[in-house]
């Protein structure tokens, strides 16, 4: 029986041994590392955007299926930009960006998870909501064009540091444009906050009418 028992023991330590030199290799890589990994190594980034589907199952609830929201005051995050995305998440992180659910959200997943549903959402197709008041977003468009598309686009796609922000939820819309321009802690940004101190609550609603509705 001790024999038995000192055998499984030996095995265990054995397999410990060899187990050990690879993780002896060094530190987990940190997030930004990682991700930087996967935009360069197609095969890990297949294999993480992977990971990323299964963990979009559990955000799906709020996001909706393949992050089409369903919810006019969640954000979609189909077609959102990897960078942007990136960003978003370590502003959760640090507490620069307050949301409390999603803070604890983020804290729960590991940068694996992260970088994959990164990778997942960015690939995702948005759902195009036609406007409902063509005059409002008429005035939004004239908006939007003298001074929104020198950083989102002409179309509203954003860039690589910068968000979409085409066929975006209405509710969400407003209020993140609404927190830009009160400069709360919530959520600040220097370089949206002066663009959005000037514009009126009418300005905004015409905004939105028309981002929402961009495809
Ligand atoms: C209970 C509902 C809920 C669930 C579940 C949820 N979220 Fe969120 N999420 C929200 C809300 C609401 C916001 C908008 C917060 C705000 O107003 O700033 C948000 C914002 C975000 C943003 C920022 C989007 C942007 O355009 O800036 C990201 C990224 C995000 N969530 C990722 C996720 C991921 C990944 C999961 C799953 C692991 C998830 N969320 C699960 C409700 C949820
Ligand atoms: C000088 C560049 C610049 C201009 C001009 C600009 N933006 Fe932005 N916008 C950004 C950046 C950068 C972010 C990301 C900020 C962050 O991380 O919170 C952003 C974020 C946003 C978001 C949040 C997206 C999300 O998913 O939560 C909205 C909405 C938005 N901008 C709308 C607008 C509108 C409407 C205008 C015109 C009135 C505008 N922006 C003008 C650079 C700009």
């Amino acid at each position: 029986m001790v024999q038995r028992i000192r055998g499984v023991l030996a095995a265990a330590l054995m397999a410990v041994a060899v187990w050990q030199p690879a993780a002896a290799a060094g530190p987990k890589p940190d997030l930004d590392t990682r991700f930087k990994e996967a935009m360069s190594n197609p095969q890990l980034a297949d294999q993480l955007y992977k990971t990323g589907r299964k963990v979009a199952a559990v955000c799906a609830n709020c996001h909706g299926e393949g992050g089409n929201s369903t919810k006019s005051s969640v954000p979609n995050l189909a077609g959102q930009n990897p960078a942007y995305l990136m960003e978003q998440i370590r502003q959760f992180s640090d507490g620069r960006r307050r949301y409390e659910f999603m803070e604890g959200m983020i804290r729960a997943m590991n940068n694996d998870e992260k970088i994959g549903m990164v990778l997942f959402y960015a690939a995702q197709e948005v759902v195009h909501k036609p406007s409902s008041n063509k005059p409002l977003a008429d005035r939004g468009a004239d908006i939007f064009n003298k001074n929104c598309f020198r950083c989102h686009g002409n179309a509203g796609r954003g860039s690589d540091q910068v968000a979409r922000i085409a066929g975006q939820q209405d509710e969400y819309l407003r209020t993140t444009l609404q927190r830009y321009r009160a400069g709360t802690n919530v959520r600040v940004n220097s370089i949206m906050t002066p663009n959005v101190k000037l514009l009126s609550d009418q300005d905004i609603e015409a905004l939105v009418a028309y981002v929402s509705s961009m495809p």
